[in-house]
């Protein structure tokens, strides 16, 4: 097991700094270095990992936006059940308070929501402020006057209720919990991230204080894990992953 190791250039050095502290302490057979990099006009990833260094393969991670700004069709784009039923019809502003890569708050923003993402893992976010200003210099957004996500760097269970953050309904996203027999995960890039952070230890807590600020909160659940908190109002399911809905409680209980 080794440290990860994050690089990359000077004018990124504080957030990489931040980053590295937060790291401290975390090991990982797997991926062992982390260079943030500037290819085709985006920030992304490097990640040369313990058996890729021999053999010299690397992994490039970013938010896709050019691929999809590719697959947009018509504007907005359909929204897709279980999930647009857990958002609810009457939803126009979400807060993706788990934004991670930013790939369900790229859904939403293409559906036509209004979308603010909050992360809390500076590395993150700074790729994600970076992938929203590639889209927001796209001629997709000119074309639809399409509002592109803000990103807000920080701690959810702190930001949620501000004043400047209001919205319809927050989307929580946390890590998923380990399943019983272990399995790897298939999305390349979430696996980097929980290399990087592994779990959200704090997810009840986020989705108790969402439920007291917001009409309506909904998290995305693996089939075989618990609803977080607790018992749910609605669930929304799936093959393997559902939805669960809270109601505003109007506070602590
Ligand atoms: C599973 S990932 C989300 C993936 C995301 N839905 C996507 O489409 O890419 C979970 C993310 O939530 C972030 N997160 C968890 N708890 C948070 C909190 N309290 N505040 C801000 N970000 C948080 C983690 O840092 C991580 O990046």
């Amino acid at each position: 097991m080794e440290e990860i190791v994050i690089s990359g250039p000077e004018t990124y050095a504080s957030v990489i700094q931040q980053q590295s502290r937060l790291l401290k302490g975390r090991s990982s057979s797997q991926g062992k270095k982390i260079e943030l990099v500037q290819r085709g006009g985006q920030l992304e990833l490097l990640e040369t990992s313990a058996e890729s260094s021999s053999t010299g393969s690397i992994l490039r991670h970013r938010l896709a936006v050019d691929l999809f700004l590719k697959q947009q069709k018509s504007w907005p784009a359909a929204k897709q059940k279980p999930l647009s039923q857990a958002m609810g019809r009457k939803t126009r502003s979400v807060i993706d308070a788990t934004a991670g890569w930013g790939e369900d708050a790229l859904r939403f923003c293409a559906q036509g929501y209004q979308v603010t993402c909050l992360e809390r893992q500076p590395l993150f976010a700074l790729l994600l402020e970076d992938a929203m200003r590639v889209l927001a210099e796209s001629s997709w957004v000119e074309k639809h006057t399409v509002s592109v996500p803000r990103v807000i760097r920080g701690d959810a269970v702190e930001l949620l209720g501000a004043d400047e953050l209001v919205a319809d309904c927050v989307y929580l996203d946390p890590m998923f919990p380990p399943k019983r027999k272990s399995s790897a995960l298939t999305n390349k890039r979430l696996a980097l991230l929980h290399r990087m952070i592994g779990e959200d230890a704090d997810a009840d807590t986020l989705v108790q204080v969402s439920a007291e600020h917001y009409p309506r909160t909904v998290v995305k659940r693996p089939n075989y894990a618990e609803p977080l908190w607790r018992k749910p109002n609605e669930q929304f399911g799936g093959k393997l992953i559902r939805y669960d809905v809270y109601f505003q409680t109007g506070g602590r209980n």
